[in-house]
C-alpha cells in the first residue's frame, strides 16, 4: 500500500540523481545541489562510501560517509540521499529509482556519457576557486618525515608518501654518505643529514629503514627528542624492547608504529573485521605461508649478523592474522627449522590457543605455495597468493551457495596505506592504531625472541 502511494507521488515528477565525495562540504556542492535541483522536482544524491573512495584511489578524505550525509542532509536540498558503493552503480540506481536526469559537475564532462542510453546526462557549470582537495591542502599540518637507511624498502616509500597529503619526506640520514647523497639526489630530498641527531632536528617524525638490529636504538633516540617514530617490520626482536619502546612513546606522547604494510591494506582490514564479526564462526585454524627465493645471497637478508632468515624477515606477515583473530595470549609456539648457513631457510611454526591451532611456513631460498586460510566453525576464508598484498579473498561455506568473493585494488606498491594512517594518528593525535595495535606488535616480538632463543625449537 505503502508502495503504491509513494509511486502515485512520483507520477510526472521529474527525477534527478547526482553523486559525489562532499567531503568537507563547500560552496562549490552546494551550487550544484542548488542546480541539479533546478533541473527537476526530485534530486536524489548519491554520496560515496569510505572503502568505495579508498578504491578509487581518494585517500585522503576527512570526513566519514556517515558525517559527509549529515552534510548534504543538513543543505535541505536532498529529497533522499543513498550511498554509492561500487563501480557500475550508477546504472543500477538509475533503473532502480527510474531517474529522468543524471547530473554532475562540469569537471566530468564526457566521463558519464555511456548514461545516455539510461536517462539524460546533463554537465552542471562547476564553481570555479574552490574544492575539496584545496580546502583539505590548506587545513592540513604538514608533518615533516626524515628518512634513516637508504636501502630497497626506502626507495619504496619516498614515492609512495607521494600519494598521501600532509607529509613531506624533508631529511635523511645513512650511514654510508654516498648512499644517502644519491638517494636525495634521485628522490630530490632538501637535506643530508650528517648524523641521526641532526635528522631528529630537522623532523617532526622519522622513518626507520634500517636492518632489523639497529631499529631498536634509533626508535628510542627518536622516541627521546619527541618524534613520532614509523618503524619497519619486524619492529624489534625482543618482547621487553618491544613494550619498553611502547611505554617510552605513550610517555612521550608521540606515535610508534610498526610499518607492517598488510595490517594497513584495506582488503586485510575488510577481512579482519568481517571475521571479527562472526561471518565464518569462531576461528579454529589459521595456516599462513610466505616464501622467496633470492639468487643473490649476499643480502642482508642472508647474513646471520644482521638478523637475516626466514623467520626474522618474513615471520611478520603470517604471524600478524594469527595475533589479530587470536590474540596475543598463545599457550605455546613450535618451530622447525632447517639452518643453512646459520640462518634458518625454512620455518615451520606452530601456535597454538587455548581453542584453536595455528600454522605457518616461511621460506627464503624455498618456495612454498603461499596462501592464508583461516578455519571456522561455520566456513572459511582463502586469501590466495599472494595474500599479504590482499586484493582478493573468499568466504566459503559448506552450502556452496553462501559463497562469496571480494575484490580489492592494491595500489601501487601498497606503503601508501600505512603510510596514511601513520599521519592520520599524528594529525588526530590518536596514539595508537586499531589496525596493528601495540599488543599485537609486543606478541610479535615475543615469537621472534622464542626464536632467537631456540625455545621450542627442533633443527631439520
Ligand atoms: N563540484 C562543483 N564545484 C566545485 C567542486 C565540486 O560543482 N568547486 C561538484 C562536482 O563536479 C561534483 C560534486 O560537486 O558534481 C561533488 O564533487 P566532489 O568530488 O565531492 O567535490 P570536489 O570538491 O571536486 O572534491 P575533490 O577535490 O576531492 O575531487
Amino acid at each position: 500500500m505503502e508502495n503504491r502511494q509513494e509511486s502515485l507521488i512520483f507520477v510526472g515528477m521529474k527525477r534527478v540523481i547526482t553523486y559525489g565525495t562532499y567531503d568537507l562540504l563547500h560552496q562549490g556542492h552546494i551550487n550544484i545541489l542548488r542546480r541539479a535541483k533546478a533541473l527537476g522536482d526530485y534530486l536524489i544524491v548519491g554520496v560515496t562510501n569510505d572503502s568505495f573512495d579508498r578504491e578509487r584511489g581518494k585517500l585522503n578524505v576527512r570526513n566519514n560517509v556517515m558525517e559527509r550525509v549529515e552534510a548534504v542532509k543538513a543543505t535541505g536540498l536532498a529529497d533522499q540521499i543513498i550511498i554509492e558503493d561500487y563501480v557500475g552503480q550508477k546504472i543500477d540506481d538509475i533503473q532502480k529509482y527510474d531517474i529522468d536526469i543524471f547530473a554532475i559537475g562540469s569537471d566530468w564532462v564526457g566521463k558519464f556519457d555511456y548514461l545516455n542510453e539510461y536517462c539524460e546526462v546533463v554537465y552542471l557549470p562547476r564553481t570555479e576557486g574552490i574544492s575539496s582537495t584545496q580546502l583539505r591542502n590548506e587545513s592540513q599540518e604538514v608533518v615533516r618525515v626524515g628518512v634513516v637507511g637508504c636501502g630497497r624498502i626506502a626507495k619504496r616509500f619516498v614515492p609512495e608518501s607521494c600519494f598521501v597529503n600532509g607529509v613531506e619526506v624533508c631529511a635523511l640520514y645513512d650511514s654510508d654518505p654516498q648512499v644517502a647523497a644519491a638517494f636525495a639526489e634521485r628522490y630530490a630530498i632538501p637535506a643530508v643529514c650528517a648524523d641521526f641527531e641532526a635528522l631528529l632536528a630537522e623532523v617532526d617524525a622519522v622513518y626507520v629503514a634500517t636492518p632489523h638490529l639497529s631499529h631498536y636504538d634509533y626508535i628510542r633516540r627518536a622516541l627521546q627528542a619527541r618524534k613520532h617514530v614509523l618503524c619497519e617490520t619486524p619492529m624489534v626482536l625482543d618482547e621487553e624492547q618491544a613494550r619498553e619502546l611502547y611505554a617510552l612513546a605513550e610517555e612521550q606522547a608521540v606515535v610508534l608504529m610498526e610499518a607492517n604494510k598488510t595490517a594497513h591494506c584495506p582488503a586485510f582490514n575488510h577481512l579482519m573485521v568481517m571475521i571479527k564479526s562472526g561471518v565464518i564462526g569462531q576461528v579454529v585454524d589459521i595456516e599462513a605461508s610466505l616464501s622467496k627465493v633470492w639468487g643473490d645471497k649476499s643480502l642482508r637478508e642472508f647474513d646471520p649478523e644482521q638478523a637475516g632468515g626466514s623467520m626474522y624477515e618474513l615471520g611478520s606477515y603470517p604471524l600478524l592474522p594469527i595475533v589479530k583473530l587470536l590474540g596475543p595470549d598463545y599457550c605455546d609456539m613450535r618451530l622447525y627449522s632447517r639452518m643453512e648457513d646459520r640462518i634458518d631457510v625454512y620455518t615451520k611454526g606452530v601456535v597454538c590457543y587455548p581453542n584453536a591451532i595455528c600454522s605457518f611456513k616461511l621460506g627464503l631460498g624455498v618456495k612454498t605455495e603461499g596462501n592464508l586460510v583461516i578455519s571456522g566453525t561455520r566456513g572459511y576464508a582463502y586469501v590466495p597468493a599472494p595474500w599479504w598484498k590482499t586484493d582478493y579473498f573468499e568466504l566459503r561455506y559448506e552450502n556452496q551457495n553462501e559463497n562469496k568473493k571480494f575484490f580489492y585494488k592494491w595500489d601501487g606498491e601498497g606503503l601508501r596505506y600505512e603510510i596514511q594512517e601513520f599521519i592520520s594518528c599524528i594529525v588526530n593525535h590518536r596514539l595508537n592504531s586499531t589496525r596493528l595495535r601495540r599488543r599485537e606488535s609486543i606478541a610479535m616480538a615475543k615469537m621472534m625472541q622464542q626464536f632467537t632463543e631456540r625455545k621450542n625449537f627442533i633443527q631439520l
